[in-house]
């Protein structure tokens, strides 16, 4: 079979380990093909054959070398004809897509409409992908976070300041609850649980009398004071840490700084987690187009990794809830 992979959305460290991977394992029975820059490729038939030594190079390495877009041709009739006509032309068989909710919606479109067979795999550091425990890159993401947070740390003890960290999650905390877990952070502050800035302010000033600084980590997409959204509904700006540790420092009258790690957390290379995890996904992507089991999207579940219905885990994201929600709340609830 020919057999085209991509990768779509927001770059996540582990994408070129999948990538090497699956071209590994396909290749000793397939002919494969990296479709470039998402689903863009296909509609500029930017399709190239590859193998497992094109790539082994880059394959420990964080980004994508197959590059990636937020194109989803299905958001537009007109581009759908053409993506339709041009993947005919290709003649690929089946599509691996690797992407978050939206590269994923595309698999389901092209496999709903008889275009393409296709698996997915749920990738992106926000690990908000409905269906699976974990997406490839978000533990990579928080270990760096971590790391950044350290840092910030030990000159916010030097100064005796408050600090923010704000981090990336438009959507989901999980990023900033892990980030603030390993760290013990004073605060966090999550989308899934709105917090009054004075509660923020008033606990940080209680912390900061008893040792002379605080911590405070934020997750970017803290909804009521987050910062204007682009036409793809990210906040652009990274400003809604800047604005709560310039709310803290007026409120306490306490020096405060906040550091906006930004997409630094993204763009290292994968940690064992994330290698790991993207060979087992891969591993079950190969096994379901071996079996001939498309319109599925592999997942991480309790330990296991499993397939599920790409239609069933679209247009919702997996938020901090549950067990998470109470270990948040003991650790930062009212
Ligand atoms: O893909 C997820 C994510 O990293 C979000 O956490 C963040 O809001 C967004 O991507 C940033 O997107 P971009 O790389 O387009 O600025």
């Amino acid at each position: 079979m020919r057999i085209g992979i991509l990768t779509g959305g927001g770059d996540a460290p582990g994408l070129n380990i999948a990538v090497y991977t699956l071209t590994k394992l396909l290749e000793r029975k397939h002919e494969v093909y990296a479709i470039f820059h998402g689903w863009r490729g296909i509609l500029d038939k930017e399709v190239r054959r590859v193998t497992s030594k094109d790539l082994i190079d880059f394959a420990f390495a964080g980004g994508t070398f197959i590059r990636t877009s937020r194109t989803n041709p299905f958001k537009d009739e007109a581009r759908v004809e053409v993506f339709a006509r041009n993947l005919k032309e290709l003649g690929l068989d089946v599509i691996v897509a690797i992407g978050g909710d939206d590269t994923l919606s595309a698999a389901a479109q092209t496999q709903a409409r008889g275009l393409a067979n296709v698996v997915g795999v749920p990738k992106t550091i926000d690990n908000d992908v409905y269906g699976t425990d974990y997406t490839i890159g978000f533990d990579t993401a928080v270990n760096e976070a971590i790391k950044v947070t350290e840092s910030f740390k030990t000159t916010l003890i030097s100064h005796e300041r408050i600090g923010v960290v704000e981090v990336m999650g438009r959507e989901a905390g999980w990023i900033a609850l892990f980030t603030g877990l390993a760290t013990m952070a004073d605060f966090v502050l999550i989308p899934e649980k709105p917090v009054n800035w004075d509660a923020v302010a008033n606990k940080t000033k209680e912390v900061y009398r008893d040792r002379g600084w605080a911590l405070v980590i934020a997750s970017e997409g803290i909804r009521e004071y987050g910062s204007p959204r682009d036409e793809f509904g990210h906040s652009r700006l990274g400003g809604v840490g800047n604005e709560l540790a310039q709310y803290i420092e007026k409120v306490t009258g306490l020096e405060a700084r906040a550091v906006v790690p930004g997409h630094i957390i993204r763009g290292v290379a994968p940690t064992a987690f994330d290698r790991v995890l993207a060979i087992r996904f891969v591993t079950e992507v190969f096994n379901a187009i071996e079996c001939g089991d498309f319109g599925k999207m592999v997942a991480y579940r309790e330990g296991d990794i499993i397939r599920v219905p790409i239609t069933e885990v679209l247009g919702k994201n997996r938020l901090v809830d549950g067990y998470w929600m109470k270990l948040y709340e003991t650790h930062w609830g009212p």
